[in-house]
C-alpha cells in the first residue's frame, strides 16, 4: 500500500517554532513527527510513502538520506508552488505514479489509528473515499460530517460556524482514496480536498467515514505540541514511548527536571528547575531559572523565570526577567 503524507504547509500556528524547523520534522519525544507518523503507517501495511512537499524541503531530504524512514522507502515531490491539499496530492500521486488506493495523511497528525482497519472498511463499503473521524466537544475549527448509520457521509461542512456542526464527528486527517479522487482534482492548481473535494464526492455518494476512540491529536498550535509531547513521557500512547531526558543533554546534577522532555544538547543549568516543558536540541537554561509550561529551543538567563512561554530559537529571556504567555521571537512583529 502506498502512501501521500502531506507536509508542505507553512506551520503558521506554531510560529516562532517553526521559523528554524517545519512543523512534521519538530521532535515529539525526542523522535521527528514525521517518523512517528510513518511508523504508524507503516503497522498498518504502507510500505511506500511520498512526502508532499513545498515549504523548504531540504530537512526532510536530509532526515532520511538513504530514501528510507521506519523501514518504508520514501519519496519526495516538490511542488513549484503551494497547491493546497488537494493540489498537493495530486501533484504528490502523479510524481510517485499512483495508479490504486492509497492513503493520505496529513503530516502534523499523531494517532495510533489501525491505518490497515481504515482501508479494509474502505474495501467493505466500495468507498471512493474514506475519511477517519475523530469525536471532540468543540467540532467548529475542524471539518465536520453529516454520517448515515452505514457510515455514509451525507455532508461534508469545513469549519461550521459554532451551533450549526452537523455532528461533533471531525476529520482526523488520514484517508483512503480511489485514483478516481485524483481526476476530481483540476491540475496545477490550488485546491483545498476539505473545502473542494469531499464535498462534490459526498455530494455523489461514495465518501465514507470510520469513527474511531484511537489517541488523536494535532500538533499545529504550540499548546498541543506541548501536550503530544507530554503525552508520551506520561506512558498515554499506545506503541510508542520515549527517554525523557536524552543521553546527549546536560542537566546539572542539583537542577530538577519533572514531566518534562529534554533534547540532545540541551543545557538546564545549576539549581534551575523544569516543569511540564519541552527544552528543544540548543535550549539553554541558565543557573537557577524556574521554567513551567513552556517550549524553548532559545536561551533562558540565570535566575529568569518562565511560564507559559514558546521561545524560538533566536528566542530569549534575560538574567532575573520574568516572562509569562510570551512568544518570542513575536511571530507577528513585521
Ligand atoms: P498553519 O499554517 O499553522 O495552519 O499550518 P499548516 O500550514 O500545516 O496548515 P494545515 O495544518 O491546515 O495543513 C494540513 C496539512 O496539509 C499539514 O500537514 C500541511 O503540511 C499540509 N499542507 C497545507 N497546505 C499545503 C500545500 O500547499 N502543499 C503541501 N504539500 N502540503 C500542504
Amino acid at each position: 500500500m502506498r502512501a501521500v503524507v502531506l507536509v508542505g504547509g507553512f506551520g503558521t500556528r506554531l510560529r516562532p517554532l517553526t521559523n528554524s524547523i517545519p512543523k512534521p520534522m519538530l521532535p515529539v519525544g525526542q523522535v521527528p513527527i514525521i517518523e512517528r507518523l510513518v511508523e504508524n503507517l507503516a503497522r498498518g501495511g504502507v510500505t511506500e510513502v511520498t512526502l508532499a512537499l513545498g515549504f523548504r524541503p531540504e530537512p526532510f531530504v536530509a532526515a532520511f538520506p538513504d530514501g528510507e524512514c521506519a523501514g518504508v522507502a520514501m519519496r519526495y515531490a516538490v511542488e513549484p508552488e503551494p497547491l493546497d491539499t488537494a493540489g498537493a496530492i495530486r501533484f504528490a500521486a502523479a510524481t510517485a505514479g499512483i495508479d490504486d488506493t492509497f492513503v493520505v495523511a496529513n503530516g502534523d497528525v499523531l494517532t495510533d489509528l489501525d491505518v490497515g482497519g481504515l482501508v479494509a472498511f474502505h474495501r467493505a463499503k466500495a468507498a471512493e473515499a474514506t475519511i477517519h473521524l475523530i469525536a471532540v466537544p468543540d467540532p467548529s475549527a475542524f471539518g465536520v460530517v453529516a454520517l448515515q448509520d452505514d457510515g455514509r457521509v451525507e455532508r461534508f461542512v469545513e469549519k461550521p460556524a459554532p451551533g450549526t456542526e452537523p455532528s461533533n464527528l471531525i476529520n482526523a486527517g488520514t484517508y483512503v482514496l480511489e485514483p478516481s479522487v485524483l481526476a476530481r482534482i483540476p491540475a496545477g492548481q490550488r485546491v483545498s480536498i476539505e473545502r473542494a473535494t469531499f464535498p462534490a464526492v459526498a455530494g455523489d455518494g461514495g465518501l465514507f467515514a470510520m469513527a474511531t476512540e484511537d489517541y488523536w491529536l494535532d500538533t499545529g498550535r504550540p499548546e498541543l505540541y506541548l501536550a503530544a509531547n507530554l503525552d508520551i513521557v506520561r506512558g498515554l500512547r499506545r506503541h510508542d514511548r520515549c527517554v525523557a531526558i536524552a543521553p546527549g543533554a546536560q542537566v546539572a546534577a542539583d537542577a530538577l527536571v519533572a514531566d518534562s522532555v529534554v533534547g540532545a544538547g540541551a543545557v538546564v543549568g545549576a539549581g534551575a528547575s523544569v516543569a511540564r516543558s519541552v527544552l528543544l536540541p540548543g535550549a539553554v537554561v541558565g543557573d537557577r531559572a524556574q521554567v513551567a509550561d513552556s517550549v524553548v529551543m532559545g536561551r533562558i538567563g540565570d535566575g529568569a523565570d518562565v511560564r507559559d512561554c514558546v521561545l524560538g530559537a533566536d528566542g530569549s529571556v534575560g538574567p532575573g526577567e520574568r516572562a509569562e504567555g510570551e512568544k518570542r521571537p513575536d511571530p507577528d512583529a513585521t
